[in-house]
């Protein structure tokens, strides 16, 4: 079975976005590989943060991902900074990294622009943690949404790096997108993430949700109820592609836009059913969840010393082709 490693940032609040363009897609593809999803803290210290949140915010994403269908047993959901290995190899890592591939790096430049106040080495390094995280576990498959695809390339580079220097060790992974890898954010301007506060949160009410689709922008033909629209230029749109089902977007949805049969309130009221559809279900686990806090922390634990014993073994693989095995053993 081949190894499947992805990782999500504790900041707080799962968002349609990480649903429809990432989470998705772990759920159904933790049938088919032997899966590793991290919940990558030593990444969100890149940026200004305080403490007890972080605390907090790690629990509620496993009970978050727990909630939205990562199966207990068929995933091995662990906290990144429980496993010192990722550290280990980041750092075997950097000194086969030319500088100039991470300052080339997109997300770099996009976040060195927002915090320039902090921009330290683990926002610049970022990168190269990743790469430690996905070949620690020798992982071959990477299910993850459109941003993290030079991530994912800059790995395969790492991969082929190493090997050449030092004897075939890690395999080259792909990125495994879903059918919709970038989700727009609300205002349909930017992808949807939570620095921007431009998302629907997945545990947010039905009431919360609307009060953000009400006001949203649509296709700007639209002015009046009767004027026809085009639903490829609509963000609403673009939400009903992921969320509500095929015949039901064509028939009622896409044709009503075209012929001005349903007004642009209609079209997100019935966005709004099919939604919560999806989200009640998780938001209801996820407050079951919520009462078995020691459980899930049990969990966590047993997952952890799994994967302290994986990457162990490729640690001490690294080591030796390295020639960092300690003289005792020579
Ligand atoms: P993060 O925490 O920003 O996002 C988690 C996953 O959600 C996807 N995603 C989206 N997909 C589509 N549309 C959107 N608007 C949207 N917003 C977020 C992301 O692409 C991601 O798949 N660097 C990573 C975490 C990471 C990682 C890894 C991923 C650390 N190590 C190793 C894969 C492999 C990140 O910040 O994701």
């Amino acid at each position: 079975m081949k190894v499947l490693f992805t990782g999500i940032q504790p900041t707080g609040l799962l968002h349609i976005g990480n649903y429809y363009g990432a989470i998705r897609n772990w759920v159904e593809l933790q049938h088919k590989y032997k899966s590793y999803i991290s919940i990558v803290d030593l990444h969100a210290i890149t940026i200004a943060y305080d403490p007890e949140d972080m605390r907090k915010n790690v629990f509620d994403l496993a009970l978050g991902l727990f909630a939205c269908g990562i199966n207990l047993e068929r995933t091995i959901l662990f906290i990144q900074s429980e496993v010192p290995g990722h550290a280990e190899l980041t750092w075997t890592f950097n000194s086969i990294t030319p500088l100039g591939e991470l300052e080339r790096m997109t997300q770099f430049k996009d976040k060195a622009g927002q915090h320039r106040k902090n921009v330290n080495v683990g926002l610049l390094d970022y990168p190269v943690l990743q790469a430690a995280d996905i070949l620690i576990y020798k992982g071959e498959i990477v299910p993850v949404g459109e941003d993290q695809v030079q991530h994912v390339e800059f790995t395969r580079e790492v991969a082929r790096r190493f090997n050449a220097r030092y004897g075939d060790t890690f395999p080259e992974c792909q990125a495994e997108l879903t059918a919709n890898p970038r989700i727009m954010g609300i205002d349909g301007s930017a992808k949807m993430s939570k620095s921007k506060g431009n998302f629907i949160g997945i545990l947010e009410s039905r009431e919360e949700i609307w009060n953000k689709l009400a006001p949203a922008p649509t296709d700007p033909a639209r002015v009046k109820r009767s004027d026809p629209g085009t639903p490829e230029k609509c963000n609403i749109y673009s939400y009903h592609q992921v969320v509500t089902p095929e015949p039901e977007l064509t028939r009622y949805i896409a044709h009503g836009c075209r012929t001005a049969g349903i007004g642009c309130l209609d079209c997100k009221r019935k966005l709004l059913d099919n939604l919560m559809q999806v989200l009640d279900p998780i938001r209801e686990r996820y407050h079951d969840l919520s009462g078995k806090k020691k459980e899930i922390r049990n969990i966590l634990d047993r997952n952890a010393e799994a994967c302290r014993k994986v990457s162990g073994q490729t640690i001490l693989e690294v080591k030796e082709k390295m020639g960092l095995t300690p003289v005792w053993k020579v």
